[in-house]
């Protein structure tokens, strides 16, 4: 055969892997509103950036007619791209090839993707639409399951890895995205489930739709599986490339530098009126995030999850930072199991990622109730402790208004190594809410009183003058300084330059024990 014709065979078989499962097949995707694993790489990454690696993979599977069976690629497109010129590698499952199931050479094309990022210090992205394990091939798809599992262990803390939910992700199939960094979902499209609802249906008597049980819905406020919820898959690639930008390469490199446009020392004198004179008053903390942060630029994580505490990344003279910020809007801004959770993964990506960490306190406490007593709120507040105490990049902390109790100490007080510490004049940092403690300390007074009730208001009134402010903490160190509120950017900009050299080491140990 001569050279060109060896060229043009090879050129007509990558033309015919490329067709995937076939035009009807990928007719049938069209009709169920997704997109095909290819239409989704290029959707998501740089025009023509995309190189394919291992398209020739076939499968080596005899049992029950596989020898008969063509499976273009093994049901997965992998490679590497770039997004915004910064290289990532890729996978896409192809469910218009045999649903996209998970064979053994389709897990080998994983794992290589796998092990390329981590030897070259690059994100992985994972686009997930199978029907799970290739039954076919019974324990040989497990084994590639357990070493796609290995690998995320692995790189966990050392590449950002980033699972994208676009089709059926079922059986054990869930758990390489829950132990990646962030999950994506898009309405109607993704599922996720270790069991469907045929299962449960039979086994508990429950019925409960596919997107009712495992849609992006559920696991976005429910579960808390997926941190990010779109309406479709281009919103939710542009979400992809958004949360890129933040996300530095590796844990060994610096987040990008973005030219920052915005005045370093601007004030922000809405910030001075926006806590309510009365404490029982809420706010959006949102607003003050957004009113700190580079041109108000504030990118939500887990938006739609455990919605009493906020994190996500912003940037402040054009560097990225991790926020956790208390939310008085919801639940008073209370700490439970679930923003316990939620605060101490961010805390820990964070910080595996050298991301500095600004915290805005106004907590209350840590929320009461049997469900949250029985539910393990002592397991999971201790995560927080936990990941803050842990954490060794720069951590600044503003407390706009309520630190109480155990939550105080929780949310990055200088106890837990906060580098610094602002309050603002509105800031009431004590053991307990000044209702609480009269209520304790009082006791025997306001029963014994003629007037109970306005004895309880003055005794209120008398601890919340005594303690509910910032100078007693700040005159034993707890806090550095109590600053303007409007100064609140400023600060931070100065802070966070002057914590740039930080550095902090730790006992040596194989690693920690966080309370799981
Ligand atoms: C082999 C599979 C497959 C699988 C789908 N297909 N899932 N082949 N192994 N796991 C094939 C179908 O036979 C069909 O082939 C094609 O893919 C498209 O599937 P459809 O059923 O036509 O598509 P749809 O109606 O959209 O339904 C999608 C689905 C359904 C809900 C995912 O296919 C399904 O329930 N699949 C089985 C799910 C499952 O039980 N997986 C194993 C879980 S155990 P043809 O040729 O007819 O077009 C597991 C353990 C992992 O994953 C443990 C890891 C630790």
């Amino acid at each position: 055969m001569s050279v060109e014709k060896k060229i043009q065979e090879m050129q007509d078989r990558k033309v015919a892997i490329r067709q995937g499962g076939g035009p009807d097949r990928i007719a049938k995707q069209h009709q169920s509103g997704k997109l095909t694993a290819r239409e989704r790489i290029e959707k998501l990454v740089d025009p023509g950036s995309f190189v394919e690696i291992d398209a020739f993979v076939q499968h080596r599977s005899n049992d029950f007619g596989m020898d008969n069976v063509n499976a273009p690629g093994d049901g997965v497109v992998a490679g590497y791209a770039t997004i915004e010129e910064r290289p990532v590698y890729l996978y896409a499952q192809d469910f218009t090839v045999i649903g996209g199931s998970l064979g053994e050479m389709h897990a080998k094309k994983i794992a290589k993707v796998q092990d390329m990022a981590m030897k070259m210090g690059c994100p992985i992205i994972s686009i997930n639409d199978s029907g799970g394990a290739r039954i076919q091939e019974g324990i040989d798809a497990l084994s590639g399951y357990g070493d796609i599992f290995y690998r995320n262990t692995l790189a966990s803390g050392v590449i950002p890895q980033i699972s994208v939910i676009l089709g059926p992700c079922a059986g054990g199939a869930v758990y390489s995205p829950a132990l990646t960094d962030f999950v994506f979902m898009v309405n109607n499209i993704s599922k996720m489930f270790i069991t469907g609802p045929q299962v449960v249906e039979a086994v508990t008597g429950e019925s409960i739709s596919a997107e009712e049980l495992g849609g992006a819905t559920a696991h976005n406020e429910i579960s808390g599986v997926a941190h990010f919820l779109s309406d479709s898959e281009e919103s939710c690639f542009e979400s992809i490339r958004k949360l890129l930008s933040f996300l530095p390469q590796n844990n060994l490199e610096d987040t990008l530098l973005y030219e920052c446009s915005d005045d370093l020392n601007r004030l922000a004198p809405e910030l001075n009126s926006i806590i309510p004179d009365n404490p029982n008053k809420s706010y959006d903390v949102k607003d003050v995030i957004r009113a700190v942060v580079d041109n108000g630029d504030f990118f939500e994580v887990h938006a739609l999850y455990a919605t009493n505490i906020v994190v996500g990344f912003g940037r402040i003279n054009g560097k990225t930072i991790g926020i956790v910020a208390n939310q008085p809007n919801v639940k008073a801004g209370a700490l439970d199991i679930n923003a316990s959770d939620k605060a101490a993964r961010f805390v820990r990506f964070c910080d595996a990622f050298n991301i500095p960490l600004v915290t805005f306190t106004d907590v209350p406490g840590y929320l009461p109730g049997v469900d949250q007593e029985h539910g393990g709120v002592i397991r999971h507040g201790a995560k927080l402790l936990y990941a803050y105490s842990e954490a060794t990049v720069p951590k600044i902390n503003i407390i706009l208004r309520k630190a109480y109790g155990g939550a105080y100490i929780a949310m990055s007080s200088k106890h837990l190594g906060a580098d610094l510490v602002f309050a603002w004049p509105t800031a009431e940092i004590a053991v307990m809410g000044p209702e609480g403690a009269a209520n304790i300390i009082f006791r025997k007074e306001i029963e014994n009183s003629q007037d109970p009730m306005q004895t309880r208001q003055e005794k209120i009134e008398e601890y919340r003058n005594r303690f509910a402010n910032p100078y007693i903490a700040a005159a034993r160190g707890y806090i550095d300084d109590i600053i303007e509120p409007e100064a609140t950017r400023p600060r931070i900009a100065s802070a966070l330059e002057m914590l740039i050299s930080k550095r902090e080491n730790r006992p040596a140990k194989k690693h920690g024990n966080i309370p799981v």
